[in-house]
């Protein structure tokens, strides 16, 4: 299916930036013999993440928390042995390192994006700015050995060469080391119509069936999945050199649980892209009866999602007045191809709008905490997923 014609997700832009502003083709999609979900055209790794990322994992508490909760969860169950050393790919500003760092651990986080990295230093995060491949994986197990754990977080399916990335691990990865990264899980967007998750960063969508399939062409086993929350719907997975750990019934029940919805079906996929459109009218003419009654919008948080819908809805200045963000670099540039600025919070505060569109929707639940006087003032949400809503 396509998406239409799309801005990077994350290049939010100065008005003398629109001119030279960069597009492609989003075109999701599936492979019915390997099962894989990615989009086809990729624009340069080097387009999207560099020396002004603009995203930032502490943004969130909420993901804070959750970062933190999976560190000890690590150091309790993975890092029994002497002096261990654990590597972060797509490290990002150090939310997770930096539990390994206060710990004394020794660590080394691996980001492309030397803005985000500049952050995790300031916390003690030892950051190595670089892509995650074969020559970087040889450069860190020659430098510090090898790792007793490889954490990734919503960065494995942002790599287009996953073999590569895959082959990396295997030589990064002690004998008994852990492999254990988050991503979106296909499932849970499929279920959902989550179709912003789609965007040029995520490369793919995974479903376990493909993980299991992909790393074990490099001598990795699958041996547990966990379902999250997190991003709508993820899963944490954990890989081993083969046969060196026990494998988790977990695994035989996701992979039944996948098949079961239908997930290697390419009917569901038809059934997904009709969803998609369905919902793309339903908001528009939301949005329009909104102006045509003369009420105002804005949307609340500049996710990159927002960047799909906004594109493929074709939702531009005229329907949405601004977006509220709390990232100092979004603030005051402009949200990629529709062009709506971005402002701070304290405009949102400042003169609440009739409706706000809710973008961060994965957020839901620490956003609605921090603004009960939106509500109370009679502020209404407009959130999309898994149905448009107004409430
Ligand atoms: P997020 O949904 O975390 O990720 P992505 O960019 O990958 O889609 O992005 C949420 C955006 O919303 C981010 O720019 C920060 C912003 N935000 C707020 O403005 N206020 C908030 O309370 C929260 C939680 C996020």
């Amino acid at each position: 299916m396509s998406l239409g014609r799309m801005p990077l997700a994350n290049g939010f832009l100065t008005a003398d930036q629109f001119e030279d502003e960069y597009f492609f083709e989003l075109e999701p999609a599936f492979c019915a013999s390997w099962g894989m979900f990615q989009i086809i055209e990729q624009p340069p790794p080097e387009s999207m993440f560099h020396r002004e990322y603009s995203f930032f994992t502490r943004t969130s508490q909420h993901m804070v928390r959750h970062f933190s909760d999976l560190g000890e969860t690590v150091r309790r169950e993975f890092l029994q042995g002497d002096d261990p050393f654990v590597v972060e790919i797509g490290s990002n500003d150090g939310a997770l390192l930096e539990g390994f760092a206060q710990a004394g651990i020794r660590h080394l986080g691996v980001d492309p994006s030397a803005n985000v990295a500049a952050i995790a230093e300031r916390s003690e995060v030892r950051t190595l700015v670089d892509f995650f491949n074969q020559p970087t994986a040889a450069m860190i197990a020659d430098e510090h050995g090898q790792a007793d754990a490889i954490l990734a977080a919503n960065v494995m399916a942002h790599i287009a060469d996953l073999h590569e990335a895959a082959e990396g691990v295997a030589r990064l990865l002690k004998r008994q080391g852990v492999l254990i990264f988050e991503a979106v899980s296909l499932g849970d967007m499929i279920q959902r119509s989550a179709y912003d998750l789609i965007y040029d960063e995520h490369v793919y969508t995974f479903s376990t069936r493909v993980v299991a399939g992909i790393f074990a062409d490099h001598g990795l086993e699958l041996i547990d999945v966990t379902p999250l929350p997190t991003h709508g719907g993820s899963m944490r997975y954990v890989l081993v050199h083969k046969g060196r750990r026990p494998v988790s019934t977990a695994v035989a029940e996701q992979l039944a649980a996948e098949e079961a919805q239908g997930l290697h079906l390419p009917e569901t996929y038809d059934r997904f892209r009709k969803k998609c459109e369905t919902m793309r009218d339903r908001l528009l003419s939301i949005l329009e009866d909104i102006k045509q009654q003369g009420r105002r919008v804005a949307g609340y948080g500049a996710s990159a999602k927002s960047t799909t819908v906004l594109n493929y809805c074709g939702i531009g200045p005229e329907l949405i007045e601004f977006i509220s963000d709390t990232t100092p670099i979004k603030q005051g540039k402009y949200s990629p191809g529709m062009h709506i600025p971005i402002r701070p919070h304290a405009d949102f505060m400042a003169a609440y709008p009739d409706f706000a569109l809710l973008f961060a929707w994965n957020h839901k639940q620490e956003i609605m905490a921090k603004e009960p006087d939106f509500m109370n003032s009679g502020g209404r949400w407009i959130t999309f997923f898994p149905e448009v809503e107004v409430f």
